[in-house]
């Protein structure tokens, strides 16, 4: 297993073996996210963000400092010089003389794959249009493990936009390393994109349901998206769907006790507030997982550990 040097494109591009060293490896970072550490002193990580976030990048920049290190960057394609015409290969050829490792988010599918064939420092894809958000899908992971001590056994819900949502995809390229059973659910127009669903099925029981109210009284994780607005081609389209499911206590009556539920965020009206309070409510605390991921995943691509 070797992580010194490597890029982070695709969860399809890690072994379960591997996942599990990674997130064996957050769990060691737990104590240094409180503390801090030297571990990446003089180390620069440059975020190259070409679309809105808010936890991915403060959470990589956050990491960063966290062992040490420094951050350098833009949020806004607007005042990076692709306003001005320099395409994403110049870019990344020339962040590169500025920092050892890049995080990067695009628009674009396959953004994140091209950045990386022009690199000579580690990519790592901070979300790749509506396709895959590898280390989303390993503080999803991380989160369920440390909620249930185990990922194996489970029976996990993937609810909401399932079609243009890049969380979904990698978390359920991820979960298929796994022996669990994945219901996925969503309405119809927003199924799950057929090459994902290809694949996993052939690893993992999968079930297709458009009806939460069915599924929930067997789930042990319900992870929940918002509707992707931004990706509709045709906004008629988003609004046949807009609202369409929602969790709600009274929903929640019917599901088990130790149900958690997740969410990627940002949640705009697909979970209720009053839910928050309630002992199913995980997404804050996946928040804080996802700076522990992104501490053990710097560290071992710039090679601070093995
Ligand atoms: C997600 C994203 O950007 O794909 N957010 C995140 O990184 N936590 C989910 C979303 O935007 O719905």
């Amino acid at each position: 297993m070797e992580f010194a040097g490597r890029d982070i494109i695709s969860i399809r591009d890690f072994s379960r073996e591997e996942i599990d060293h990674i997130l064996k490896i957050a769990s060691a970072m737990e104590p240094l996210a409180h503390k801090g550490s030297e571990m990446l002193k003089g180390k620069i990580l440059a975020t190259l963000f070409f679309e809105p976030s808010t936890r991915t990048r403060l959470s990589f920049e956050a990491a960063m400092h966290k062992l040490g290190g420094s951050t350098i960057g833009f949020a806004g394609a607007e005042i990076a010089s692709v306003r001005k015409g320099e395409n994403l290969a110049d870019t990344v050829r020339t962040v590169e003389n500025y920092a050892d490792v890049i995080a990067i988010r695009h628009p674009l599918e396959g953004a994140a794959r091209l950045a990386a064939e022009f690199a000579k420092v580690p990519i790592i894809n901070g979300g790749s249009g509506a396709e895959e958000h590898p280390t989303q899908a390993l503080l999803d992971l991380y989160t369920i493990l440390k909620e249930k001590a185990t990922i194996d056994g489970l029976k996990i819900a993937l609810m909401g936009d399932l079609r243009y949502g890049r969380t979904v995809h990698s978390l359920a390229y991820a979960l298929s390393n796994y022996n669990v059973e994945l219901y996925l659910v969503s309405p119809e127009s927003l199924k799950m994109r057929r090459e994902v669903l290809e694949e996993i099925k052939g690893k993992i029981p999968v079930i297709e349901e458009t009806n939460i109210a069915r599924v929930i009284p067997n789930l042990d994780v319900l992870y929940v998206t918002r509707i992707q607005q931004e990706r509709f081609p045709d906004p008629a389209e988003y609004m046949k769907v807009k609202g369409s499911y929602k969790i709600t206590l009274e929903l929640l009556k019917n599901a088990r006790e130790d149900m958690i539920i997740l969410h990627p965020l940002p949640r705009v009206d697909e979970i209720t507030p009053e839910v928050d309070n309630t002992p199913h409510a995980r997404y804050f605390q996946q928040v804080w997982n996802g700076i522990v991921v992104r501490m053990a995943l710097l560290a071992l691509i710039l090679g601070a550990v093995k």
